[in-house]
This record gives C-alpha cells, structure tokens and sequence, in this order.
C-alpha cells in the first residue's frame, strides 16, 4: 500500500518532515494497525490512503492503483463520528447505499443487518444526537461496512469513548472482524488496542515517522488461541499478549530517550 512514502510540510518558513521512507503492505482481509506517538504522521498516513493528502515522494496504491482521490473502495471513520445530525440511525447507514444506487429493499435489508451486528436494534429512528458517544460510533462502523468497501480505514475510531464503552466497542469490533473480515487500517495510540485487534502492528517512531517494526500479532492469536476467550481481559491477561505489549512499549520509548535532550542522561545499551 505504502512504498517509500515521504511527506513534508511547510510551516512558516520551514520544511517540516512528517513521515520519511515509510514502506509496508496491508494484505488481502488482513487488519494492520498503526501505533506511534502523537505527531508522528499516523493521520497523515491515513488521510493518504483515502486519497485526502498525497505522499511527497513515493507511492500509495490501493489494490493496484495509485490513490488520487477518495474513493468507494475506501470507506473512513473518524475519531468524531462525522454523522450527519438531521438523519436518523437507519438513514445514516444507508446513505452510501442510496449514493451508489443500491434499491430500497437491497438498501433496508443491508441496513437491518448491520442494525442488528452492531446492537442498534430498537435505535434505528433515533438521531445521533440522542444517542451516547459509543452508539453514534456504532453507526459510524455500520455505515462503513455497509458500504462494503475494499479497505476499511480507520483513524482512533473510539478515541472519544470513555474507557468501559471502549472494551465493549473493542469486543465488538473484533466480532465483526471474524464475522466479516476486511481489509483495514486502523490507527491508534492505545498499544493494547493495537495488539488485541489487529493481525500486524506496525511501529513507528516519533517524528520524522519511519517504521520501527512491524510485529506479527496473527500467528501469536491463533498459537495462543486468543480467539477462544469472550472477553478482552481475559485476552490482556495472557502471557503471549503482555509479552507482545512490552515489546512494542519498549520500541516506543526506545526512540523517546534516543532524542532526550543533550544534558540528559541516557542509558546506552
Ligand atoms: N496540513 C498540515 N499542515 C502542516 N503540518 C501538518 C499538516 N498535517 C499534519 N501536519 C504535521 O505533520 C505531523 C504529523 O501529523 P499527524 O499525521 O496528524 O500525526 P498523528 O496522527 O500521528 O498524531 C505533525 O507534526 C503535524 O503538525
Ligand atoms: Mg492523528
């Protein structure tokens, strides 16, 4: 998806470097989650995928095109759920539908599956407005699955949920992930989200962006069997999912103290 992807901003009268080389692929259905400190390029990386910002030097491609622009193969949720306040839940999800020309009866029938996978039964008149941050975010994946895109891209999806309905929003995700599995990008600064839902987490360091690593998470779930447990803590709780978790820490602040500030000292290895 990402081939040699720079990207610089002027600010002022300076060239800022957001991301520099950033290279990697998402695979066919696979579920590829981003994880870096804040200022790194995470939304930039994103924004690039749905075509909203291009790449200074290098290639974005999507399937086998170049992005130019966003697109019906690529659906987005953002952290703000960017619902439309004067439709109502049911309306919300069938508004892509209704853009591409998809019938009535195909649309409702679409609209009732997703009411139902999400838990918005009994909310399908409501307006966001009425409804808690963690529903409106339901919609919000409902619609973008709706739409049945080819990738689904995601930028901190939950984080404006408070901590309880961010599990259950977690739990559910990964269900329909098994249930429906597509291909996605999804951003996040929680490691722990990052481990418990995606195939591969790919590492980045503070800005410039580059990639630190990129962690194979799909063997150790399927090895450990974390699919077999119902509920998140139970999964957190595993040796193999703590272990991959420090792991992916210790990357992180590895380049945190890398660009302590001289005058500081900092424990050479
Ligand atoms: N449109 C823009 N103009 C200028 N600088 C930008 C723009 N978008 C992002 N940046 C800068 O690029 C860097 C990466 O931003 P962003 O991708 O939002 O990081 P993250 O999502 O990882 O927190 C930041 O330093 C940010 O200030
Ligand atoms: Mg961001």
């Amino acid at each position: 998806m990402f081939t040699n992807v720079k990207r610089s901003f002027r600010r002022r009268d300076q060239e800022v470097l957001a991301l520099d080389d950033v290279s990697f692929e998402v695979g066919e259905k696979e579920f590829v989650a981003i994880v870096g400190p804040s200022g790194c390029g995470k939304t930039t990386l994103l924004r690039m995928a749905a075509g909203l910002d291009f790449p200074t030097s290098g290639s974005v491609r999507v399937g086998d095109r170049e992005v130019s622009g966003p697109g019906p193969d690529r659906a987005v949720v953002f952290q703000q759920f960017a619902l439309f306040p004067w439709k109502t839940v049911e309306e919300n999800i069938a508004f892509g539908l209704r853009c591409r020309g998809i019938d009535a009866d195909a649309r409702s029938r679409i609209v009732a599956s997703y009411v139902e996978l999400m838990g918005l039964q009994g909310y399908e008149r409501a307006y966001p407005q009425q409804l808690s941050g963690g529903m409106q975010q339901r919609v919000a994946i409902a619609r973008s699955y709706a739409l049945d895109p080819d990738v689904l891209l995601m930028d901190e999806p939950f984080g404006a949920l408070d901590a309880q309905t961010r599990v259950v929003m977690q739990e559910e995700l990964i269900k329909l992930c098994r249930v429906n599995p597509r291909t996605a990008l999804f951003i996040t600064h929680s490691v722990e989200e990052a481990v418990y839902l995606a195939d591969r987490v790919v590492v980045l360091t503070r800005r410039p962006g580059r990639i630190r690593e990129i962690l194979d998470i799909a063997s150790v779930r399927r090895r450990e069997g974390w699919d077999t447990y119902e509920r998140i803590e139970e999964v957190m709780d595993l040796e193999s999912f703590v272990h991959l978790r420090t792991r992916i820490w210790r990357l992180l602040r590895e380049r945190q103290e890398d660009a302590a500030p001289a005058g500081i000292a900092v424990k050479s290895a």
